[in-house]
């Protein structure tokens, strides 16, 4: 059966992207979601409020600003958003106006003739998803210069989510929630009910089993959980490998804390939106994210840039400043976002054989206003085996080792992402660690990198062969999609200590690695030069003592990042 994935993102350009077939015109009267986004007001003063109330040495530290605030902070002039919103109904498309944004539905048909282009559909080679996306050249009206960032949703497909599932291999050894309980001592742990956590899923992959999450959780014998509440399109028939597992060890990890789970149909610029657009007790607390593209391939159409296929950077660019600032405001509000680092390495999925010496960052855990995610995986040589779970009595599971990079080279299915954003300038927070490893000899030559840009990952956690329970059966998967929701559930933990929400918390654990390295489990074994494809790469970052460009500060030790965080914040 055909899906018709109606939400497009912002991804690779139609050239770009080798699964996607052309296959006709466009229905002129199929109907497409888009969103207008007009420019924020007071960039500067959102981004110096977001760093106040996200720096623990801040005396506005903690002091998160309703969304009602925020949005009046940031709305584009009245008359400006007006002149667009006229001009967008003026062409039959109906429209509503947010404080610095506009959403709209309209027809193929009637977007073809606003902007002078054509869209045509396209079928994914596997799945046979078809989505409509309008290619080649594009005209706005000069009257719209200046008034409009871009465009999102009309060009581009569909995110690829990073966790790969696959069927358990001969020998498998399982990483499982009892793996992730004695490798980063969260015996005793305690989450909170007023502490809200939540995956959130991008496009065509919106939804968990029940059934799965009840076996899973009578198999790992870990305390019971539910899902609280569902935001966003939702069909329990067809579970996907990237929800069942956020789900699963989210709420494994952050055990005690009230899950929630989110879908959302766009991509981040939206998702940023409608979190602003929620109310109040509308959003959770904090949130894990395990999709990711290039950082240069983020671009949409625009009336101050060139089409995407003939200069995809500064459209690219474009979006990617416009959505660090949505996520300042997400972080103003309180809320956290972690993000995986990418599951390719250095080199990421735009260039799998390495063809380029030149990295290339992901997005969004490029961006300095999230908690950027890395993977792991023990050393062979060093793994423990053992666990009293009912699954670990009929299966091999890990209970410990020595932590390396999780990469190809030493037996895992990807590589940990890293690098450095060609977008956002190195933030202060992270200034003398990643000035540390610039100056060592863990990073490629100049040429390959940018010294300059915001360094991720911040932090990390295990990412070979998880355990999950997904239609009826076990399977395994790796990815950076595990350390995500891992990651986040310590965070969830962490917020109930403190008896709040964290907002964006990569400040607060680097002020907590600067009081005490032992926070973290330092990983200083291992690289991530190889692509999921190829290990032929000349380029990339190695694993050192202190942050590096593969895991960041390391995974987590929960009772000492507990107890550094009641120092730093005097609790
Ligand atoms: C490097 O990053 C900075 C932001 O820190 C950016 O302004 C610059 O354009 C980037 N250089 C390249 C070659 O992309």
């Amino acid at each position: 059966m055909l899906r018709i994935v109606a939400a497009l993102a912002a991804l690779a350009a139609a050239t770009a992207s080798p699964m996607w077939e052309k296959v006709s015109r466009a229905p002129k009267f199929e109907t497409i979601d888009f969103t207008v986004a007009t420019p924020i007001s007071n960039a500067e003063g959102l981004q110096a409020a977001f760093d106040a109330v996200s720096n623990p040495g801040s005396s506005k530290y903690g002091m998160f600003m309703t969304k009602a605030e925020i949005n009046e902070m940031t709305a584009t002039p009245g008359w400006m958003k007006n002149e667009v919103l006229t001009w967008l109904q003026s062409h039959g498309h109906s429209c509503s106006a947010r404080s610095d944004s506009i959403k709209c539905r309209g027809s193929v048909g009637a977007v073809e003739k606003m902007l002078s282009a054509r869209m045509h559909t396209y079928q994914h080679k596997k799945s046979g998803d078809l989505v409509h996306q309008l290619d080649g050249s594009y005209t706005f009206p000069a009257s719209m210069e200046g008034k409009i960032d871009f465009v999102s949703g009309l060009q581009g497909f569909p995110a690829e989510h990073l966790g790969r599932a696959r069927k358990v291999g001969a020998g498998e050894q399982f990483t499982v929630p009892e793996t992730l309980v004695s490798t980063y001592n969260l015996q005793g742990a305690k989450g909170s009910s007023s502490i809200t956590q939540a995956a959130a899923e991008f496009q065509g992959y919106p939804a968990y089993a029940q059934d799965d999450l009840t076996t899973f959780i009578q198999q790992t014998a870990i305390p019971t959980f539910s899902i609280a509440k569902k935001i966003g399109p939702f069909n329990g028939n067809e579970p996907q490998p990237e929800s069942t597992l956020d789900v699963q060890y989210l709420g494994a990890v952050g055990g005690g804390n009230t899950n929630w789970y989110w879908t959302e149909q766009g991509w981040m610029f939206e998702f940023a939106q409608d979190l602003m657009n929620a109310g109040e007790s509308g959003t959770p607390d904090i949130i894990s994210m395990s999709y990711g593209w290039d950082e240069e391939d983020q671009c949409q159409i625009s009336p101050s840039a060139p089409p995407c296929a003939g200069g995809g950077v500064a459209g690219s660019k474009a979006f990617v400043t416009r959505v660090n600032s949505e996520f300042a405001k997400v972080g103003l509000n309180g809320i956290t976002l972690a993000a995986s680092s990418g599951d390719s390495g250095a080199h990421g999925r735009t260039d799998p054989m390495c063809q380029n010496p030149v990295t290339s960052p992901a997005y969004p855990a490029a961006s300095p206003n999230v908690l950027a995610v890395g993977a792991t995986q023990f050393s062979a040589a060093s793994i423990k085996t053992g666990g009293s779970s009912p699954f670990c009595k009929s299966n091999t599971c890990k209970m410990g080792g020595d932590e390396i990079v999780c990469s190809t080279k030493t037996g895992a299915l990807i590589v940990s992402g890293g690098g450095f954003s060609n977008v956002a300038s190195t933030p202060s927070y992270q200034s003398s660690q990643v000035s540390a490893y610039i100056s060592g000899s863990g990073v490629p030559a100049a040429g390959d990198f940018n010294a300059t840009g915001r360094g991720y990952p911040d932090v990390a956690a295990l990412g070979h062969a998880y355990y999950i329970q997904l239609n009826g059966e076990a399977m395994a998967v790796d990815g950076t999609s595990c350390s995500a929701p891992v990651f986040s559930g310590v965070l969830g933990l962490l917020a109930a200590k403190k008896g709040g929400k964290l907002g964006h918390v990569a400040p607060l654990l680097y002020k907590i690695y600067e009081a005490d390295n032992s926070a973290f489990n330092d990983v200083t074994q291992g690289d991530n030069f190889c692509t999921e494809s190829s290990c032929d790469c000349t380029t990339g970052f190695k694993a050192t003592k202190g942050w590096d460009a593969t895991t960041g500060l390391g995974t987590p030790n929960f009772p000492k990042l507990a107890a550094g965080m009641a120092k730093v914040l005097n609790l």
